[in-house]
């Protein structure tokens, strides 16, 4: 990742984010497009599989699959805060030992990332200039599931993320959004032997579960 988008991410997905994202998720559990992701996962059957969740954030893939089977979890999140609230929202919850953590860029990690039967990312594809490498090498590392919630290429984010670019801007935070095409981010999955089994779209978001 080019190290502005990096300082961004530190900058805006800081510890107090993180910690009032824990708190709602705490009281009102995922939001509406994690629990459709969650859904359509725990419709093919999750149990004793494993999960790698790409911009985990606070972990809330990774502390609901693992309650409903999945047998183990690795969260690779960009930001060191949220990587450190997630690990200790997984110890007080149980589960510690079963979810390791990496903090850093996931293209530049990929080499040494495991593959696992689940691979998951939730609002990330958003925050990535190069949608190739990033969807390419997570897709390449589903052995069974890819999961992904991702902006709608519709008139609603072409006209938001300009805006939301903006105020970062002018909030000299170096970190930008991005709406990569539709039909550009599907054809790269698809070029991993991985096929469409779950779509549902919301206003803005649209959330696909592939399987091989
Ligand atoms: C909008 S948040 C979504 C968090 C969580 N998945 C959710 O849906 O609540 C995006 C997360 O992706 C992480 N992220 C963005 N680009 C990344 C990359 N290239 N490698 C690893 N993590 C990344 C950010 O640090 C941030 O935690």
């Amino acid at each position: 990742m080019n190290c502005c988008q990096c300082e961004g991410i530190e900058t805006l997905f800081n510890r107090k984010l993180a910690v009032r994202e824990l708190k709602k998720y705490r009281r009102k559990g995922p939001s509406q497009t994690t629990r459709l992701l969650i859904g359509a996962l725990q419709a093919e059957g999750v149990q004793g599989l494993t999960l790698l969740d790409i911009g985990g954030g606070i972990g809330a893939m990774g502390h609901e699959l693992l309650a409903a089977g999945v047998s183990r979890a690795t969260n690779v999140d960009a930001s060191t805060a949220y990587i450190e609230v997630a690990q200790e929202e997984s110890e007080r919850r149980g589960h510690g030992d079963r979810v390791s953590y990496q903090q850093g860029d996931f293209v530049e990690l990929a080499p040494e990332i495991s593959p696992a039967d689940i691979v998951t990312l939730d609002r990330v594809i958003c925050c990535y200039h190069d949608m190739e490498a990033l969807v390419g090498l997570s897709a390449q590392r589903a052995t069974k599931y890819y999961g992904v919630v991702y902006p709608r290429d519709n008139r609603w984010f072409k006209v938001a993320r300009p805006v939301i670019n903006l105020f970062l801007w002018l909030s000299r935070n170096p970190f930008r959004m991005f709406v990569h095409p539709t039909a550009a981010v599907d054809a790269v999955v698809r070029k991993q032997g991985l096929q469409p089994r779950f779509q549902h779209n919301t206003a803005l978001w649209q959330v696909v579960l592939y399987g091989r």
